[in-house]
């Protein structure tokens, strides 16, 4: 008999996490989607138990960890809006930090693998294209404690990959709009935008990210891994793609500088990843910008939600 890989997921309400439980359900996995709170009604799934788990909480994740005895642990919880996280210090400390550091120390007692979500913000964007030897500086306390996250995951635990990412999109929460759908949101009311043209990333489609993630999860990938869309674009470029695949007016998109802009948090100017390294190991490969943003239309829903 074979056994079924069981994948526990942190985060699993979030941009990505609602994705890798959907995409652990499509390869036939068991998956255990954890969180502070429970998902939406509409997307309860029947057949999949949902769990309570808040990760700076260690005596929880080793008892949930103890029952279920999960194959390996997507940790994709993190506290991530970068000017909360330079606000509310403290707390992005205790999450992205200590979180971290919990749930490799639970995976490295129960033998699972770790597999761990971070960001190219652990970088200063001066260079961009960054490879996963590039030497991190991070410039925003997101940045430090993503960075601090990930040397306490490499400490506590030998099982382990960090998937490194940029710029999450893609269907979900409208509540908490991710670039496109506000792009989208504002472009279909006809309302203007003031959009940044030197800044640049590899933005990222949730579906692809989880494919990637999986991946990484069968095939007990180990190290760090570049895991983000194939193409480096700044804001407003990547803005004027989302108008014309939606079939949206680009003259409500107004092209502006950074320094236009005052953030909480400084932000890289050049935050965009190398993804060769995922190109060649990985069996779903990073989407261009093109064929994410296809692949998003054609994943709306009537509601524009998840
Ligand atoms: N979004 C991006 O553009 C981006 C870019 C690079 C890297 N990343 C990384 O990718 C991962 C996933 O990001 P995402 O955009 O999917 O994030 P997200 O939508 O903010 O989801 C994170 C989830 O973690 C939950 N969470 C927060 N504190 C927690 C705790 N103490 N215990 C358990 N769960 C907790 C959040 O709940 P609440 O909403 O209730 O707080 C939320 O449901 C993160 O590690 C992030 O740092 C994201």
């Amino acid at each position: 008999m074979v056994n079924t890989m069981k994948v526990l997921i942190t985060g699993s309400i979030g941009l990505l996490g609602h994705k890798l439980v959907s995409h652990c359900l499509e390869d036939g996995l068991e998956v255990y989607p954890t969180d502070l709170s429970p998902p939406p009604p509409s997307e309860i799934i029947s057949g999949v138990e949902f769990l309570k788990l808040d990760v700076t909480d260690l005596q929880s994740i080793l008892s949930i960890f103890k029952t279920l005895k999960p194959d390996a642990v997507i940790n994709a919880a993190a506290m991530t809006n970068v000017d909360q996280c330079e606000v509310e210090k403290e707390a992005a400390w205790k999450v992205n930090v200590e979180g971290a550091r919990n749930v490799a120390e639970a995976c490295s007692k129960l033998g699972a693998h770790m597999i761990h979500l971070s960001t190219s913000y652990v970088f200063d964007g001066e260079k961009g294209l960054y490879d996963e030897e590039d030497e991190p500086n991070p410039l925003g306390y997101y940045g430090v404690t993503k960075l601090k996250g990930e040397e306490a995951i490499r400490t506590a635990t030998s099982n382990w990959c960090i998937a490194r990412t940029d710029v999450i999109f893609g269907w979900g929460r409208t509540d908490r709009p991710n670039f496109a759908q506000w792009v989208i949101i504002n472009l279909e009311k006809k309302q203007s935008v003031k959009i940044v043209n030197d800044q640049y990333n590899s933005p990222t489609l949730n579906t692809n990210l989880a494919e990637m993630v999986v991946d990484v999860a069968k095939h007990r990938i180990q190290g760090i891994l570049n895991t983000a869309g194939s193409t480096r674009i700044n804001r407003f470029d990547f803005a004027r793609k989302i108008s014309k695949v939606f079939h949206l007016d680009e003259k409500y998109i107004e092209p502006v500088s950074s320094a236009e802009f005052t953030w909480k948090a400084k932000r890289p100017k050049d935050a965009s990843i190398s993804v060769s390294k995922a190109k060649k190991i990985l069996s779903h490969k990073p989407l261009s910008i093109d064929d994410a943003l296809k692949t998003m239309k054609k994943e709306r829903t009537p509601y524009q939600t998840r």
